[in-house]
């Protein structure tokens, strides 16, 4: 690993180093569409409720609409990813956002909205994992962790945006504003990625290592990029993979890893408490309309306030510290919750508040951003758009069965049961990321693929 370590070089220039958060900025306005469109929903449903005279099940239909699109956005664009390169997929998507948002905006009726929300899903699925890809294979190793994570940062201040824009055009009615909105980050995002090289080792991989030399040029500040433009070749299969090559023992085991971590991300219940903060507040009594908007917003500001936390961690402490802080953090507060719920009274009230801020950012500070950087990190190069599509499937599937069970289960089990269940699902996180999950901080990718071709144990590769 030393060989390959010594031969990245770091961004040199101020120059190079501001052209490289440029990238990563800009590749994150994908997620800033993932949380805006995610969220904005929670706010128009409650007018287009009368608009169309919705019944509950048209209602449900068109909440769900995007879930259901982002998995088969995810599902059916990994082979895309690895085959028309990074920049083009995300230019794409950022027509689909876009398209999908003046549906919405312009929608006569409830097919048309639902097929609005349907592209829009299908582009939040492509974008979800894409952009974290992107900005991974052009960041330096020592910075790879905190660029991918602005798209975290972008998806949670997304969701939060999402919260403003539906109070400011709520009074008005202004339900189709609140979608048309979401098409400016998404002509950003377009103008912005087209100004953008492809991701160099996506050239690579495809043998175009002229233009590929120039990208790291200019990422890297030095004409020095050859060692590292070798390596790169010497380490990945040229050409893009086949399904089955995911099937191989090389790529099976590091796939199941990022399936695991996908569907850890969502059974541990963070969308069961950012789509129904308000659900939980009302239990917990408080009954007010301002307490319900506080416990939404506050959600969201937390959120937004510990992956910005985050940020300056995940390449110093490592990714499976935060993982392991993460979910015990997540869990405790799910088993205070559940107990609070057991004693009930005025003290279930502030274990309520208490028990929520510290589960929302415990989540922020590593399950939230890891998943998505551990993802675009761990698969190998010829297969990496498509592995990284089949572990962003399962998360949207598991979001999708998760968020549309909850509150079945809050029926079936009680409040009490409920967040116990999900708090010894943090349980099982902690045992799997202990057991299986590699420490990939400053490691080249191609010293994790090649770990991988040697045949290590997950927890091992990049180890050195
Ligand atoms: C998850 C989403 C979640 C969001 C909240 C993302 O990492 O994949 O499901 O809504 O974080 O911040």
């Amino acid at each position: 690993m030393e060989s390959i370590t010594q031969t990245v070089e770091e961004p040199r220039t101020k120059q190079s180093r501001r052209f490289v958060q440029v990238v990563a900025g800009t590749a994150a306005l994908a997620g800033l569409l993932f949380g805006f469109d995610t969220g904005v929903i929670s706010g128009a449903v409650l007018f287009i409720k009368g608009a169309f005279a919705l019944t509950p099940l048209a209602e449900e239909v068109l909440v769900s609409a995007a879930l259901v699109g982002a998995v088969f956005g995810a599902t059916l664009s990994g082979r895309f990813t690895d085959r028309l390169g990074r920049k083009r997929q995300i230019l794409i998507t950022a027509a689909i956002f876009t398209a999908g948002s003046i549906i919405c905006a312009v929608a006569g009726s409830l097919p048309v909205l639902v097929v609005g929300r349907l592209a829009i899903g299908f582009a939040i699925g492509v974008a979800s994992y894409t952009a974290p890809l992107y900005i991974s294979e052009m960041a330096p190793p020592n910075l790879r962790g905190a660029l991918v994570t602005l798209n975290q940062l972008a998806i949670t201040s997304g969701i939060l945006l999402a919260y403003v824009i539906d109070a400011v055009f709520a009074p008005s009615n202004g339900w189709r504003l609140m979608f048309a909105f979401g098409a400016l980050p998404a002509i950003v995002l377009g103008l912005g990625i087209a100004a953008l090289p492809e991701s160099p080792r996506w050239l690579l991989l495809h043998r175009h290592k002229e233009e590929a030399i120039k990208v790291f040029t200019r990422i890297r500040g030095t004409q020095n990029v050859m060692p590292e433009v070798n390596d790169i070749l010497e380490h990945a299969e040229p050409g893009h993979g086949k399904f089955s090559d995911l099937l191989s023992p090389v790529v099976l085991p590091v796939l199941i890893c990022g399936i695991a971590l996908a569907v850890i991300q969502q059974i541990t219940g963070i969308n069961t408490v950012i789509y129904y903060a308000p659900t939980i507040f009302q239990a917990a009594g408080f009954h007010s309309n301002e307490a319900a908007i506080i416990a939404t917003a506050g959600v969201g500001l937390v959120n937004v306030l510990m992956t910005v936390v985050s940020i300056p961690l995940i390449d110093k402490v490592g990714r499976r510290p935060l993982l392991l802080i993460s979910l015990t953090g997540m869990g405790v507060s799910l088993a205070a919750l559940g107990i609070g719920f057991a004693i009930g009274g005025a003290a279930l009230q502030w274990i309520g508040v208490l028990s929520l801020a510290v589960y929302i950012a415990s989540f922020a500070i590593g399950l939230g951003p890891v998943f998505w950087l551990l993802i675009s990190e761990i698969f190998p190069l010829n297969v990496r758009g498509q592995a990284a599509s089949i572990a962003t499937m399962a998360n949207w599937l598991s979001n999708f069965i998760v968020s549309l069970t909850f509150l079945s289960l809050l029926n079936a089990l009680g409040s009490v049961w409920t967040f116990v269940l999900y708090a010894a699902l943090c349980g099982v996180g902690v045992w799997f990321c202990l057991r299986f999950v590699p420490e990939t901080k400053g490691v080249p990718l191609e010293a994790i693929e090649r770990d991988l071709r040697a045949g290590r144990p997950l927890r091992k590769l990049g180890a050195g």
